[in-house]
């Protein structure tokens, strides 16, 4: 019998699963999409329709539903394999809301693995964070450092899921631990990108953000950090080099015959690059002024980290294609995009 091509993806309509979607189809996977529509609407969704020219399935639902993934597969019949990206994940918003934060990323962990116990299947790729590691003493991070207390509900929850991970998959689990660094970009087609809610957090979206108006500067945060030009380094990474990472994964686990697996892995460019380098970056590229300032730190920033994403290499057969100014350059096309959009509204 020839094996189910249908992977589930919960938070298929959010940012990187959304890509991820479009990486599936693209290597002839059958995605289906689960989602709740609490932190997305359906821009992605049809973005991804218009750049893959088909419409997965879209069930809409919460993770810590048990009967409504019941109902999923069964609907769908055998799945290969559950790519689990549905989570809350804005570090701010987790202090603010630790209760929200841990019943959400945890819970729906839980209901969908024990759903998938019920309905037999064993292949399982979560969304993790570099957010485990804290300030790592070494760098660049391989994936043998040690968890620091996490700085956030956050990274705490990512901290818990991926212990759960661990504690389970003997019971018959293979699964696949991604730790991301920080994912930037969007889809080349410009169809698709990231969807800040509100006034952005993240570095990306807010220079993007500048760029086109909506916001009056940006606030670089700190120039005085023991790095070359003084502000923080981050390995940030291209949204699309990101979801190939988990073909790439999909077809580790068809390949390792073991029946209980569990492995982690950085998914990173191991390149560390300052915020003025990348606000350089985006200028440069882009030739859009950006207007910034210099202020204070942010209280919880990691002075530095960047990954050593060998393991990924090597294991996985995986390496990244866009460079920095790829992602800035796509980022900018997915903002005017957008902008274009909401003055036909
Ligand atoms: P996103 O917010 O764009 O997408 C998450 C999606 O999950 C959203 O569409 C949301 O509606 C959905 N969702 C949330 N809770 C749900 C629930 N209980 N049931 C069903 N759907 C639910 O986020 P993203 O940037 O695409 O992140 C995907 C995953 O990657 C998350 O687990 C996140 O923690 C992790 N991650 C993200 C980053 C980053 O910087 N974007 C970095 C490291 C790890
Ligand atoms: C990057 C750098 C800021 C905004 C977060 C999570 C992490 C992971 C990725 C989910 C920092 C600086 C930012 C601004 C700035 N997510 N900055 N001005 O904090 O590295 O990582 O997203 O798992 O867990 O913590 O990303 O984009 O917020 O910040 O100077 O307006 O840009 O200080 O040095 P971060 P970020």
């Amino acid at each position: 019998m020839t094996p189910s091509k249908k992977i589930l993806v919960t938070g298929g309509a959010g940012y990187i699963g959304a890509h991820t979607v479009v990486e599936l189809i693209a290597a002839g996977y059958e995605p289906v999409i689960v989602d709740n529509l609490s932190a997305s609407d359906r821009t992605l969704l049809k973005g991804m329709e218009r750049i893959t020219g088909r419409k997965p399935n879209f069930h809409e639902g919460d993770c810590r539903d048990k009967s409504f993934l019941r109902d999923v597969f069964q609907t769908e019949g055998p799945i290969q394999c559950v790519m689990h990206f549905a989570a809350f994940k804005s570090v701010g918003e987790s202090v603010q809301k630790p209760l929200l934060y841990h019943q959400n990323n945890i819970d729906s962990l839980l209901v969908l693995l024990d759903v998938m116990q019920e309905f037999k299947m064993t292949d399982f790729i979560f969304s993790s964070s570099c957010t485990v590691y804290g300030q790592p003493d070494v760098i660049p991070v391989n994936e043998s450092a040690p968890f620091k207390r996490a700085e956030s509900p956050y990274g705490a929850t990512k901290q818990i899921c991926e212990r759960i991970l661990e504690d389970i998959y003997p019971t018959g689990f293979r699964i696949v631990s991604l730790r991301y660094f920080n994912p930037i970009g969007a889809h080349p087609s410009a169809m698709m990108g990231e969807l800040p809610i509100g006034v952005p957090n993240n570095l990306v979206p807010y220079i993007t953000q500048t760029a086109a108006g909506l916001r009056k500067k940006l606030t670089v945060f700190g120039n005085d950090y023991d790095t070359p030009d003084g502000s923080c380094i981050r390995d940030f990474i291209h949204v699309v080099d990101l979801a190939r990472v988990h073909v790439k994964a999909l077809e580790y686990l068809q390949h390792e015959r073991h029946s209980k697996l569990y492995d982690a892995f950085n998914v990173g460019t191991g390149k560390g690059v300052s915020v003025l380098e990348l606000v350089n970056t985006f200028i440069r590229s882009t030739g859009v002024k950006l207007p910034f300032i210099i202020g204070p730190r942010r209280p919880g920033d990691v002075e530095k980290v960047y990954a050593d994403p060998a393991k990924a290499m090597d294991a996985l057969r995986w390496k990244t294609q866009y460079s920095l100014e790829d992602a800035m350059k796509h980022a900018w096309a997915w903002e005017q995009k957008l902008r274009a959009s909401h003055s036909e509204d």
